[in-house]
């Protein structure tokens, strides 16, 4: 069964609402709600005083009308009381300002007491509800580190040492990690040691990244510390806590996804965005990378507009059911919503819900209704896998360690690159994964590369090697360019790479102005004094040097660009790239197409028309505009199935 609904709140409503919500619930083919997110304050209204009985009750109701609960614990929000008795549990940013509750996720991720009371409720809810009929899924918190990522409290401070003397066990190793030499910062003891607070001008970028890398673990530490807690308590319920794949940038998720039961993860479009869905589609297939290919769950996007980017898109008709097929497409085996009813106060009341404020006689509920019955008639797809013939490599650290100030440009943006490169892929019909840099890489055919400025020694050797042995690469500027510690690889750039690109660049020129290339394409940003050591120039600039190149290395092939191509530019290269790879194509702007199979060779085919036409798609049928058809093959024919 395909898992469909929504974070259910029903401590903001009186209970005679509750048994409309699991009515309409039961309606719109509702199986699943997130239960309890933001109800610390609720169950625990001052220290050490419980009040479970509400949530009992919806359990209970829950459980009678065969619905079952993601059950939250609720420690994304502490109570006001937690402020008032622990106020140095509070965070405080780089400035030193203390953040205050009034809003949520208000704690120090390294504060003992926030971890002592958050284990403590989690113990509460675990116990009651151990072995409840309605308990499917633990979810954990919420959103790690959505508001609170980095704190810079004193507390933090003396985390940060002790995370830094596991990693590199002396001072003198942190000065060398660091290339503490530059500016006088050589350090002599551990006590010396600070978070990247405000400072006079640029901070050390070393550190910076260490710092970063400490708070994703610190969130992450704080997951497992509950995580272990409910795994004593209720031995085989699934743990989840739902990560945001290509919204947020603070945490590591490759690490966060390898602690979790299940891979879940939450999406919400951009609506200054010419195309979200494509972003859509990005996130769908990181979510999916994330969990090694395994399906994975949505447990929040939108059926309408959100709150929170001020000026608030609503969705066109249809929008929402489109969305919600690509995540199904790219894996998903469940979909669901924030929120289930909407708010009538507090800070979301203006967040599009399952249940709007205007009621049942909707565009949205009618939608809500059609989705839970495209899930209920799709069934079959659940379990299934999506096979991706090509993988880009996405590395935290390495955006870490680019988004420093102190570089030779900072309009080169590693995200948007990766964006745009993953977008001219989704115009071409490709499906990729979106995998780390030091991940098995045999099965692809095609390694894409857009960004990633900072490799280590073992991700260098992971992409030659694959390249070595047949596959194919495509590089892009300022990639393989420091080590793990932002420490320049020397000899030429890109020092990761030189031998495998069969390239080497004497010095970068950031572009004031777009260029044109010898092709007719433009490049943008970023230019770069190339010698073409080995490698074929395939375009170059008009002064004569490489702009694009391709160069035979053991069984394969790599090519790299010199500057940063957009639109149909890039697509030409990717698509030449893809050629080289024997990987197909096919342009079919707005028109998407993914396939999910069965072990048994059996397929789901999702055609799902962004468009204001109707189109035919062979082994599929017409496919109206702005539609979703999910055609079922019995075995694959993939070469059946084109536009
Ligand atoms: C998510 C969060 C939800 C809700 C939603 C609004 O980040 O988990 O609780 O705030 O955003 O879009």
């Amino acid at each position: 069964m395909l898992a469909y609904g929504g974070d259910w709140n029903p401590e903001q409503w009186p209970e005679e609402i509750w048994s409309q919500d699991v009515r309409l619930m039961r309606e719109a083919g509702v199986n699943r709600v997130s239960l309890g997110i933001f109800a610390w304050s609720k169950l625990e209204p001052a220290e050490g005083v419980y009040d479970f009985a509400w949530l009992d009750r919806c359990m209970d109701l829950l459980a009678e009308n065969g619905i079952r609960a993601n059950l939250a614990t609720p420690t994304a929000a502490p109570p006001p009381w937690f402020a008032a008795t622990y106020p140095q549990a509070l965070p405080v940013d780089a400035d030193g300002r203390v953040l205050t509750h009034g809003s949520r996720q208000s704690f120090c991720p390294s504060s003992p007491i926030y971890r002592e009371k958050a284990l403590a409720i989690a113990e509460k809810v675990a116990t009651r509800y151990a072995g409840h009929e309605a308990l499917a899924l633990w979810h954990i918190h919420n959103e790690y580190g959505c508001h609170n990522s980095r704190c810079f409290c004193d507390t933090s401070a003396e985390a940060f040492r002790s995370w830094l003397c596991e990693r590199y066990q002396s001072v003198d190793q942190v000065n060398q990690a660091w290339g503490s030499a530059f500016w006088s910062q050589l350090y002599s003891d551990w006590s010396q040691i600070l978070p990247p607070r405000a400072t006079p001008t640029f901070t050390n970028p070393a550190q910076q990244l260490d710092f970063r890398r400490f708070s994703s673990d610190a969130l992450i530490e704080l997951y497992r510390a509950e995580r272990d807690l409910l795994a004593g308590i209720t031995p085989g319920v699934p743990f989840s806590t739902n990560l945001m794949p290509g919204m947020h940038w603070e945490m590591d998720q490759f690490a966060f996804a390898r602690e979790l039961d299940v891979v879940s993860a939450d999406h919400y479009l951009v609506g200054t965005d010419p195309e979200p869905h494509i972003h859509l589609a990005f996130s769908a297939d990181l979510a999916r990378s994330l969990n090694g290919g395994r399906p994975w769950l949505l447990m929040e996007h939108s059926t309408s507009g959100v709150n929170w980017q001020g000026h608030n898109r609503a969705k066109q008709p249809g929008e929402m059911i489109r969305n919600s097929a690509q995540h199904l497409a790219r894996g998903a085996d469940g979909i669901m919503f924030f929120q289930w009813r909407a708010s009538a106060a507090g800070a979301e009341k203006w967040h599009s819900a399952m249940v709007p404020h205007a009621g049942t006689e909707t565009k949205i509920w009618r939608e809500v209704v059609e989705l839970g019955a495209l899930l209920h008639d799709n069934a079959a797809v659940e379990g299934s896998t999506v096979a991706a013939d090509v993988a880009i490599l996405m590395d935290y650290s390495s955006i870490w360690a680019q988004e420093h100030p102190a570089q030779p440009t900072t309009k080169h943006k590693p995200i948007d690159v990766i964006r745009e490169w993953y977008g001219q892929l989704w115009k071409l019909g490709v499906t990729a994964d979106v995998v780390h840099p030091s991940a098995d890489l045999t099965g692809y055919q095609a390694v894409i590369v857009p960004a990633l400025y900072s490799v280590n020694d073992h991700s260098q050797a992971n992409l030659e090697r694959f390249v070595e042995q047949g596959g194919v690469t495509l590089v892009g500027p300022y990639s393989g360019i420091v080590d793990e510690h932002d420490r320049v690889r020397l000899g030429g750039y890109p020092g990761a790479w030189r031998e495998l690109l069969g390239i080497t660049v004497e010095e970068f020129f950031p572009l004031d102005d777009d260029i044109r290339l010898t092709s007719g394409a433009t490049g943008t940003v970023w230019s770069q004094l190339t010698h073409a050591r080995g490698a074929k120039v395939l375009d170059s600039y008009v002064t004569g040097e490489p702009a694009w190149t391709r160069n035979v290395y053991g069984e394969g092939v790599a090519h790299s660009l010199t500057t940063l191509l957009t639109g149909d530019d890039l697509k030409h290269v990717i698509a030449e790239v893809c050629a080289d790879a024997g990987v197909a194509t096919s342009d079919h702007p707005g028109v998407e197409i993914v396939r999910r199979g069965h072990p048994d060779g059996s397929v789901h085919v999702f055609a799902i028309n962004h468009t204001a036409e109707d189109v035919t798609v062979q082994g599929v049928g017409t496919v109206p505009a702005g539609r979703v058809v999910i055609a079922h093959q019995a075995s694959a024919f993939p070469q059946e199935v084109a536009p």
